[in-house]
């Protein structure tokens, strides 16, 4: 079967589409439903339950989760209720969803997306794509292996300054900051992560991606820097990837 399910888990939708994982495509329209409030694990599952039966669709399910994620097990909470902390989620949303699951952190899924089919796909060098929405999420591809669940959003910035608090796209909006000073800040973070990993690529990804124009030419760094080509779709793309696997 070369379709499945993908679903991407973010802060403000949740959202998926079936997948061509042969060719790296979205094969139907994409379906996003606000994330419930609370966030709790009981109404992301059923939520994501409703998405799922949205689409005439009986396979395994890929999901991107805004988290560390090992073996199915949540370990942190940074943008999401700290009640998923030590849950097996996967086997959680298997019960409720009654699929077959496979939980993957967010910023790998999308990382699994790019280096088979977008902007990483010809790079056999050190890459790091930053995904970046509500947090910061990270991603580090060395010879085309990915490092999993490397968290380098909440790296600290000279100054006392956490990453994802400094330079997300959800700080960006709360603090009304024009384009040109989000620029400056992201910069300077990638400044940061070129320093202590020199990469031979950064991929710039989440819903970010899409607003190219307004902050790529304004880097200055010294690595090659480009936005995920998928573009936001790259998390729900990756995320279907990862449960190939369970078919
Ligand atoms: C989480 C990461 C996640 C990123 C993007 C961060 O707050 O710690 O696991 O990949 O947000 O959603």
């Amino acid at each position: 079967m070369k379709e499945i399910l993908g679903i991407d888990v973010g802060g403000s939708g949740i959202k998926g589409a079936i997948v061509n994982c042969r060719e790296g495509k979205l094969s139907t329209e994409r379906i996003r439903i606000p994330t419930p409030t609370p966030p709790s694990p009981e109404n992301i599952a059923i939520t994501i339950a409703e998405l799922v039966s949205k689409f005439d669709y009986k396979g395994p399910v890929g999901v991107g989760f805004p988290a560390v994620v090992k073996n199915g097990t949540v370990y942190t909470a940074a943008n999401i209720d700290s009640s998923f902390i030590g849950l097996n989620y996967e086997l959680f949303l298997k019960k409720k969803v009654d699929r077959p699951i496979r939980l993957i952190n967010d910023a790998d899924a999308a990382g699994l997306a790019e280096i088979k089919f977008g902007a990483g796909k010809d790079n056999k060098g050190l890459i790091i794509l930053v995904t970046i929405g509500t947090g910061i999420g990270s991603v580090i591809v060395n010879k085309g292996k990915l490092i999993y669940n490397t968290e380098l959003g909440h790296i600290y910035l000279p100054g006392d300054r956490e990453a994802e608090k400094y330079a997300s796209d959800a700080t960006r909006k709360s603090s009304n900051l024009e384009w040109s000073e989000w620029a400056k800040r992201i910069n300077e973070y990638l400044m940061y992560l070129e320093n202590l990993f020199w990469p031979d690529l950064f991929i710039v990804g989440g819903g970010i991606s899409k607003h190219e124009d307004k902050f790529l030419s304004q880097l200055t760094l010294k690595t090659k820097t480009v936005t995920a080509q998928l573009l936001n779709n790259a998390g729900i793309i990756g995320a279907a990837l990862s449960a190939k696997k369970l078919i």
